[in-house]
């Protein structure tokens, strides 16, 4: 009997094998290299630290907030598009700010799916971009994305999986998801790619989601496009962004929506029946975050930078080679030819248990993610030099 239907959509986590692993080697006293989750490994900046406290000590800010976002953060939002992309939003009706990035997603997927509706994701992903849709009661439509090894997509063959979908699923896909740079491949895009992306959800009849939490984290010149750079997008797309990776600040909670009047309205309606918006204090430190000085941003990109440098330059003579990506805080790695045979879960149980070595299963992000595991730049280049080191002794024993 199925009493828990919502919960029992849910897979058992693959990365808690992984995860498991890690702690009991921990608690063995040993010495794990950990590169296996998102989760930045530097401080806030300062001044976004202070604003917080000197906003804390007002009494005024202790009460609830406003669950769509204070005003000033939503206008802090709308410039920061303004300013990046030349495009303007009203923040009254075209912004939402959001309990984290991903917490905006689920809540975007509930407010707008109907039961039995179809949801194109391109695999492999994130996790929640496919099982919010499950929690809201819909199905997923994957499709396999393409890439070349600079970690380019592979625009026409993306084209050519969503006709696939939209001819063999029934009902018609209704949302299409869209993730660059993306987590976990790193796989970026052009300008041009968002105006066909419109195109096709015009003729199609599909919104857009678009996800772009590592628009900065972009190395050698590389520029994340907006998806409101393409003509005619407000009519089908809303855009996230998050505060997590830009500015350090994962345990903040603090990511926004834009876009689409009829979606972002969906989203504050659905948000101000379940909650009453982030602490206050948050949101005034987050408008400062948005609007204040930038260079904490390239300071941080630059440091994942260096990481993914020497990551690749280490690994490389350990006997790994990792094509070079050009933007978020992970490579993603095919798993060296000679362990291939083993698979990315037991490739990964063995390098933590034989290397001491923590990385993400490609396959805890889909069937296509499999050959490959995901390695987050969150241990400095110390420690990913002793993580080369533990690698060659382990590649050796094949
Ligand atoms: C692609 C992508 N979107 C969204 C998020 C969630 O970010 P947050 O909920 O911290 O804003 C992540 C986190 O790793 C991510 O990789």
């Amino acid at each position: 009997m199925n009493e828990f239907e919502r919960i029992e959509r849910l897979p058992n986590y693959i990365f808690a094998v992984v995860n498991d692993l890690k702690m009991q080697a921990r608690r063995a006293g040993e010495d794990v290299i950990d590169f296996s989750m998102g989760n930045p490994d530097g401080a806030t900046p300062k001044h976004i630290v202070d604003k917080l406290i000197e906003s804390a000590q007002k009494p005024k800010t202790h009460g609830y907030s406003v669950s769509k976002g204070i005003y000033k953060l939503r206008e802090a939002i709308t410039n920061w598009y303004a300013r990046r992309y030349n495009v303007t939003f009203d923040p009254e009706t075209e912004a939402v700010a959001t309990m984290g990035s991903k917490e905006g997603y689920v809540h975007l997927t509930q407010a707008v799916t109907n039961v039995g509706d179809v949801a194109i994701v391109p695999d492999p992903t994130y996790p929640i971009h496919s099982y919010a849709f499950m929690l809201a009661g819909a199905s997923v439509r994957k499709t396999e994305l393409i890439y070349n090894d600079k970690y380019e997509l592979d625009e026409d063959k993306f084209f050519e999986s969503l006709d696939k979908a939209m001819i063999e699923s029934v009902p018609k896909p209704k949302f299409l998801v869209v993730n660059f740079p993306h987590n976990p491949t790193t796989v970026t895009v052009t300008k041009d790619f968002y105006q066909r992306v419109v195109d096709y959800a015009k003729e199609n009849n599909l919104w857009v989601i678009s996800d772009i939490a590592y628009a900065d984290i972009t190395f050698d010149g590389y520029k994340t496009p907006s998806i409101f750079e393409a003509k005619g997008a407000r009519d089908v797309a809303v855009e996230s962004f998050t505060l997590s990776k830009s500015y350090n600040m994962a345990g903040w909670r603090v990511g926004f929506l834009v876009g689409n009047k009829t979606l972002i309205g969906a989203v504050q309606k659905y948000k101000s029946w379940i909650d009453y918006g982030m602490f206050t204090p948050i949101q005034v430190a987050a408008t400062v975050a948005l609007n204040g000085p930038q260079d904490c941003v390239k300071e941080i990109t630059d440091t994942y930078r260096k990481r993914r440098d020497v990551l690749l330059e280490s690994f490389a003579h350990a006997g790994w080679h990792i094509d070079k990506n050009k933007a978020t805080m992970f490579c993603w790695a095919k798993i060296p030819q000679k362990c291939q045979f083993m698979g990315s879960l037991e490739f990964s149980k063995r390098l933590l248990t034989e290397a001491k070595v923590a990385v993400s299963p490609g396959v805890g992000f889909g069937a296509y993610g499999e050959g490959y595991v995901r390695i987050a730049l969150i241990e400095n280049e110390k420690r990913i030099r002793q993580a080369a080191k533990n690698i060659k002794k382990f590649l050796d024993k094949f």
